[in-house]
């Protein structure tokens, strides 16, 4: 093997395509101080997964209205065995890699049909890649994993020789966090990783009765707001913002034009926030920042954005609670 195969790539640790934290940390300054120069002030909800964000969005899935994850949990149960028969993949790619709960699913009927599978989590917070990984090769000593710490929506490689046929799996209707031009890039990024024989599957929420879709983002144990407000409070840590997070409330509604949830920041009233090495911006009092989009589709929006990037419906199938789990096919 020389040395700058493939194979050395999957012997490190964890390989990371991330910028060195300096570089990580300027662009995160960029990408915030323009969100919010904007009229709708925007930050992306990439950043809510610091280590307490992702602890909230974990207590989230476990939220009596937050039916999403149950949802796919039930589809993934029902479905997964049958098509991983069906398919053999050997290899899972999972983008955005979660709490690899319902990623046992999959990894398990892998196990039952091949020797030793590989499983490829692809997420930007390293440190929570490194502790899934750590689990997942005590728990599965056949399993093959090797971590890609890097930020999906820049762009992302999979190590080359990766055993085939794949699974690219993007679950838990992340994909709703993207406008329609960003997520076709994206899975048209996934596409570009696969060959002929591997399979796409994607978890969407579908668009349902506005109250039903609200209140999974505006829970009663308000679990979703101090979701919401953690982003300040990463933006303060990490940018040294002075974000005060008593001054900023939680708001979630259906926008039915759009077929999406917004969450926004709320200012209580008129303010100043200060970004260190990047500039002051002016809140007047009831202006927000739109925190995160989560769109909501239904069969046609999911065939025209798989067109778009290259994949044809092979798989549709519908849960109970309004969740799809969707397999693409890449198109020739
Ligand atoms: C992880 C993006 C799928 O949009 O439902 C949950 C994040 N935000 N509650 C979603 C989220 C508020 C979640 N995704």
């Amino acid at each position: 093997m020389t040395k700058r195969s493939a194979c050395q790539m999957i012997d490190v640790e964890h390989q990371s395509a991330e910028p060195p934290e300096a570089t990580a940390r300027a662009r995160m300054l960029a990408e915030v101080d323009e969100g919010l120069r904007r009229d709708q002030k925007e930050i992306p909800p990439k950043y809510f997964y610091d280590q307490r964000g992702s602890k909230l969005f974990e207590e989230i899935t476990n939220l009596p209205e937050y039916y999403l994850t149950r949802a796919e949990r039930r589809l993934l149960e029902s479905w997964t065995s049958q098509w991983i028969d069906e398919f053999g993949p050997v290899t899972l790619v999972e983008l955005g890699a979660g709490s690899a709960e319902k990623t046992r699913i999959l990894l398990e009927a892998m196990q039952e049909r091949v020797a030793a599978p590989t499983y490829v989590p692809i997420d930007i917070s390293e440190e929570f890649l490194a502790e899934q990984s750590t689990i997942l090769r005590k728990q599965y000593p056949r399993l093959q994993v090797i971590p890609v710490a890097t930020d999906m929506t820049t762009s992302f490689q999979v190590p080359a020789d990766l055993g085939r046929p794949a699974i690219i799996a993007l679950l838990g209707s992340t994909i709703g966090n993207f406008e329609p031009g960003p997520a076709a890039r994206l899975l048209g990024q996934a596409r570009s990783a696969m060959t002929r024989h591997d399979r796409f599957l994607m978890g969407v929420d579908l668009e349902k009765d506005a109250q039903v879709l609200e209140r999974a983002y505006n829970d009663a144990r308000g679990t979703t707001a101090r979701f919401n407000l953690n982003l300040l409070r990463v933006l303060n840590r990490e940018l040294g913002a002075d974000f005060d997070l008593q001054d900023f409330q939680h708001q979630a509604f259906y926008n039915a034009d759009e077929h999406r949830i917004e969450m926004h920041l709320v200012a209580r009233r008129g303010l100043t926030v200060t970004i260190p090495g990047a500039g002051s911006y002016r809140f007047a009092s009831g202006e927000t920042i739109r925190t995160e989009i989560s769109c909501k589709f239904d069969r046609q929006r999911v065939a025209d954005l798989f067109l778009q990037s290259g994949f044809t419906i092979d798989r549709w199938v519908v849960g109970a609670d309004g969740f799809a789990l969707v397999m693409g096919t890449p198109m020739d």
